[in-house]
């Protein structure tokens, strides 16, 4: 027997109302990060950087967690709070810093260094976090890092230029992966000192997965959320940001005398200075992900419980 026909998708408020009658329903909580749609970071629960939203799913009692957001993100989520249903509106939101460590090539990588403290960025899959000591966003890095005794030889990955941001920060060498984040790496230094010399009082604020040439040019450098605080601290009425856009509306939202400008990549025929896996997401995909309660993130146990161990250790350095 065929399935009875669905309903179609609503459409503009009634689109909205519909998922949060659904959310509502669930008892569901929708977690987004800064880079999503303005439209999904106006009806989501709790919007944040990295860190913030796994410390939110971690302690979140809803039955269901919607994560607008990409896949290791929500993945982090269910390794968290296994408890809960965790649902991504779209399951190819990937990360290419998450894509270009494979959990093989990774294991070659650290068995050629032997002793070695392993840290990984948390943009990286559950299979790579279970290789590794600990964790750290972009918030934490630093610190994560510093935790680790100075005689201890580090292995940084899948971030080359987080890590060597960090290097910098700390004055201590690290073992870089090669791996970067393809929206941070392309962002034009043309056009950054182009706008820099159009408003010669900007501030230029940068997340440190941008290369080390643009950080040079950065006056604070840290990661959304930090952006989104320098942002509002800032004496400067321009202000200039090198990373994905997505932040701009609540930088736009929180500072209403301040004009914010984006960098455009270096092929100016493509909008790349977005990011193209935080962007599948839409409204549409949020309804159907909470009216079909799929796609749902599945971690197996011990694999989960291997992962679990270096995020609680970041977790627990607060
Ligand atoms: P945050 O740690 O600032 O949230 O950054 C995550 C990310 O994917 C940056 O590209
Ligand atoms: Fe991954 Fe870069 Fe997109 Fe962040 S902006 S999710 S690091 S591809």
């Amino acid at each position: 027997m065929n399935a009875p026909p669905q309903a179609p998708v609503p459409t503009g408020q009634e689109l909205v109302e519909a998922i949060l009658e659904l959310r509502r329903g669930l008892n569901a909580v929708i977690l987004a990060h800064y880079y999503q749609q303005g439209e999904i970071q106006d009806l989501a629960d709790f919007v944040g950087d990295s860190l913030q939203l796994s410390q939110v799913a971690a302690r979140t009692e809803a039955e269901v967690i919607v994560f607008a957001g990409v896949h290791f993100m929500a993945e982090t989520a269910k390794i968290l709070n296994p408890g809960r249903q965790v649902l991504l509106p779209d399951l190819e939101a990937g990360c290419s810093l998450a894509d270009g460590c494979p959990p093989d090539a990774f294991r070659a990588f650290l068995d050629r260094h032997p002793g070695h403290a392993v840290v990984s960025y948390i943009n990286c899959s559950a299979a790579t976090k279970a290789m590794s000591d600990i964790i750290c966003t972009s918030s934490n890095a630093v610190r994560v890092v510093d935790s680790i005794p100075r005689d201890r030889p580090v292995v940084f990955a899948p971030d080359r230029h987080l890590g060597a941001w960090v290097s910098r920060q700390l004055g201590r060498d690290l073992v870089l992966w090669p791996g970067s984040c393809e929206v941070h790496e392309q962002f034009s230094e043309r056009r950054l000192v182009e706008l820099k010399t159009l408003h010669p009082g900007a501030a230029v604020l940068a997340h440190p997965e941008c290369t080390e040439a643009l950080l040079r040019h950065a006056d604070r450098i840290g990661s959304t959320t930090a952006l989104l605080t320098f942002a509002g601290e800032s004496r400067a009425t321009d202000i200039i940001v090198l990373t994905e856009p997505g932040i701009l509306h609540r930088m736009r939202r929180e500072n209403p005398g301040k004009t914010f400008w984006t960098v455009p990549g270096a092929d100016e025929s493509c909008s790349c200075n977005e990011c193209p896996y935080m962007k599948r997401n839409t409204l549409e995909k949020l309804y159907l992900c909470l009216r079909d309660r799929a796609p749902e993130i599945v971690v197996p146990e011990d694999l989960r419980v291997a992962a679990l161990r270096p995020i609680e250790r970041m977790l627990a350095l607060g």
